[in-house]
């Protein structure tokens, strides 16, 4: 028998693990970082609307009415957007514009787990340089000469961030790509969206599957210089976005109220989450994103709290990396999702 259809690194590497997606919604979902409001209504309309005759025809290859809704609301030209099925796609593709076999792909740990996978697919080499105790950045991470650095900012699952003046150094400093993964920074203080004018060596990524609520429509967008968004879009499918989900975005960007008030409310709820959980003994990290993670005493093992939780119908995510395993990472739900967290979270503390 042939010993495998597949290129070597194919062969050796582990593919992706997804956190849990239950479909049968008995589960309070606190694992995958979604956002527990809906999305727009204006959404909802505008895909009915959307659901029409032109199904039959192809999308617009370049989805330009989204890019102009993000160039508008972000206050930087449609030439710099482009525009992805989630910002997992766009990953794929920025990996495959940069990295070769043996390029070096750089980035702190622990971090978003897919950054090792893309570079696995590549044949890249992998060399991370680990996040300090309090999750502050190393400096060494310019030093490693790496076709790309990968910095998730905030970092998932840590929920901590980067400061934009260590960003920028950190660009100023070095030749490699550099691909700030802004997943969460809708939630967070400040982006670093305002480093793209001065830095033609970033990409900034964003998605609206958080804070727009729209994870089942698979909609990202990278942001750069022309030179670096001209160059991507070589490489993407001709028709990457289909028509309903460019009618979700467009009318998702566009209902900007709708939007502050769920991130609004989710920064008020991650307060109360962090204070609570601080008062039930765990160490918390400072999250500036719509999770909370923390670090459990060793007598209080978290994969247990994870499966007693699990039992008990809440899902959170327990990640088993290295460096992780005291670790657990809860979205954050609405009031009511965490007022049940925490009162199992209490009882499973009190009983151990
Ligand atoms: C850090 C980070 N980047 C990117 C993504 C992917 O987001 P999308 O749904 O836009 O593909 C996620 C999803 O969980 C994430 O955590």
């Amino acid at each position: 028998m042939q010993s495998s259809y597949f290129r070597k690194n194919i062969e050796k590497m582990v593919g992706y693990v997804p956190g849990e997606q239950p479909q049968d919604g008995e589960y309070i979902k606190l694992n995958t970082n979604e956002n527990p409001y809906p999305p727009s209504p204006k959404v909802l309309t505008a895909l009915k609307e959307a659901v029409n005759e032109k199904l039959r025809l192809y999308p617009d290859p370049s989805a330009t009415a989204v890019k102009e809704k993000v160039a508008e609301i972000l206050g930087t030209r449609p030439e710099r957007v482009m525009v992805g099925n989630g910002s997992d796609e766009l990953l794929t593709i920025i990996i495959r514009c940069f990295v070769g076999k043996g390029d070096k792909v750089v980035y702190p740990y622990p971090t978003y787990l897919l950054y090792k996978i893309l570079s696995d697919i590549q044949d890249g080499t992998v060399c991370t340089v680990d996040f300090h105790e309090d999750y502050s950045l190393p400096e060494e991470i310019v030093d490693k000469g790496g076709s790309i650095i990968f910095l998730c900012n905030p970092n998932s699952p840590s929920g901590t961030m980067t400061s934009v003046d260590e960003v920028s150094n950190i660009a100023a400093k070095t030749e490699s790509v550099i691909v700030v993964d802004e997943a969460y920074v809708d939630f967070a203080n400040d982006n670093c969206l305002r480093l793209v004018d001065e830095h033609p060596n970033l990409i900034i990524l964003r998605t609206l599957s958080k804070s727009y609520s729209l994870a089942g429509m698979r909609l990202g967008f990278a942001i750069a210089q022309e030179g670096l968004i001209s160059g991507m879009m070589k490489v993407k499918d001709s028709y990457n976005i289909d028509r309903l989900s460019i009618a979700a975005a467009v009318a998702a960007l566009g209902d900007q109220e709708t939007f502050r008030e769920n991130v609004a409310k989710i920064r008020g709820t991650r307060e109360r989450l962090m204070d609570a959980l601080k008062k039930l003994g765990f160490s918390v990290y400072r999250s500036q994103t719509n999770f909370v993670m923390i670090k459990c005493a060793n007598n209080f093992a978290a994969k247990d709290i994870y499966e007693r939780l699990k039992e008990q119908k809440i899902l959170i995510r327990y990640i088993e990396e290295p460096g992780l395993e005291d670790c657990l990472r809860i979205t954050v739900g609405t009031e009511g999702e965490i007022d049940a967290l925490l009162e199992k979270m209490g009882q499973i503390k009190h009983s151990s």
